[in-house]
């Protein structure tokens, strides 16, 4: 019988041992461990995760969150996305009620003057925590060349610090973690993988449409979002334990 779960004391020496395994692997093990876990798609190159788990456990439980703010071809592939894959996807709304008084006493841009961290809380943290509480695992496209400042060392298995409280630990997979982003591309290119027309535009890293722009050539793609802001805080808070001082 496989076992299930993976108790905290594990967690280091599976992230050590699966260290160089492929996305695939890690797949597999999250999915052979954890029957409630979903797979957080953002829309963008971590579409090469739906493909690999879709094709694992047909079925398995998709998330996006939608921020209200996310490009038209992003909802549009999305959408495309539940097409094509078996999969069952949530598209997670935030709170009516805290958008509406974030944007009645701030305005529709408010992260442009003070930073992007009360509308992110809103619109993506708080819906993902919503989210996770609901779940023993969850799944991220998260890779360590994404962002020298804050994700070159994410791990491919980790406990999820920032979401987990003593009587529910979330366990995080990166699968991606030590994939470059020409991995990512050949997988795509050979498995006939759709994508977002986003990056026939410019755009590498994708995330809502007034924070995220295209990249010049050479340009790192951190580089298209928050551009106004510091490179060590460009995290959301979906993966807070990344930043220095984050739990
Ligand atoms: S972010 O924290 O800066 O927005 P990024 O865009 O790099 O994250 O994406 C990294 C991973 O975070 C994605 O592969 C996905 O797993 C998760 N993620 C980011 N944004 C969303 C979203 N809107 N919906 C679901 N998952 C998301
Ligand atoms: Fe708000 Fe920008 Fe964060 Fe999207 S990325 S939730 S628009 S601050």
């Amino acid at each position: 019988m496989v076992e299930m779960g993976i108790p905290a004391a594990e967690i280091a020496g599976l992230a050590a041992e699966y260290a160089t395994r492929t996305p695939v692997e890690i797949l597999t093990l999250a999915l052979e461990r954890f029957d409630n876990i979903a797979l957080s798609f953002s829309g963008a190159e971590d579409i090469v995760l739906v493909d690999m788990a879709s094709k694992i456990r047909p079925g398995v439980a998709v998330f996006s969150l939608d921020t209200g703010r996310l490009h038209g071809e992003t909802y549009r592939f999305i959408e495309s996305v539940r097409e094509r894959y078996p999969i069952t996807l949530d598209v997670l709304a935030p709170d009516t009620i805290a958008v509406e008084r974030l944007v009645r006493e701030k305005g529709l841009f408010s992260f442009y003057k003070d930073g992007h961290t009360e509308c992110c809380g809103i619109r993506k943290v708080v819906p993902l925590k919503r989210k996770l509480a609901t779940v023993d695992a969850w799944i991220t496209g998260q890779r360590q060349d994404q962002s020298p400042s804050t994700r070159a060392s994410v791990p491919v298995i980790q406990a999820d610090t920032a979401f987990s409280s003593a009587e529910h630990p979330v366990v995080k997979f990166n699968p991606l973690a030590r994939w470059s982003s020409a991995e990512v591309w050949r997988y795509m290119r050979e498995h006939d993988v759709p994508y977002n027309q986003l990056h026939e535009k410019g755009f590498a890293s994708i995330g809502c449409e007034p924070c995220t722009r295209a990249v010049l050539p050479n340009q790192h793609e951190r580089e298209g979002r928050w551009w106004w802001e510091e490179a060590t805080i460009k995290e959301c808070g979906l993966h807070a334990g990344n930043l220095k001082g984050g739990r």
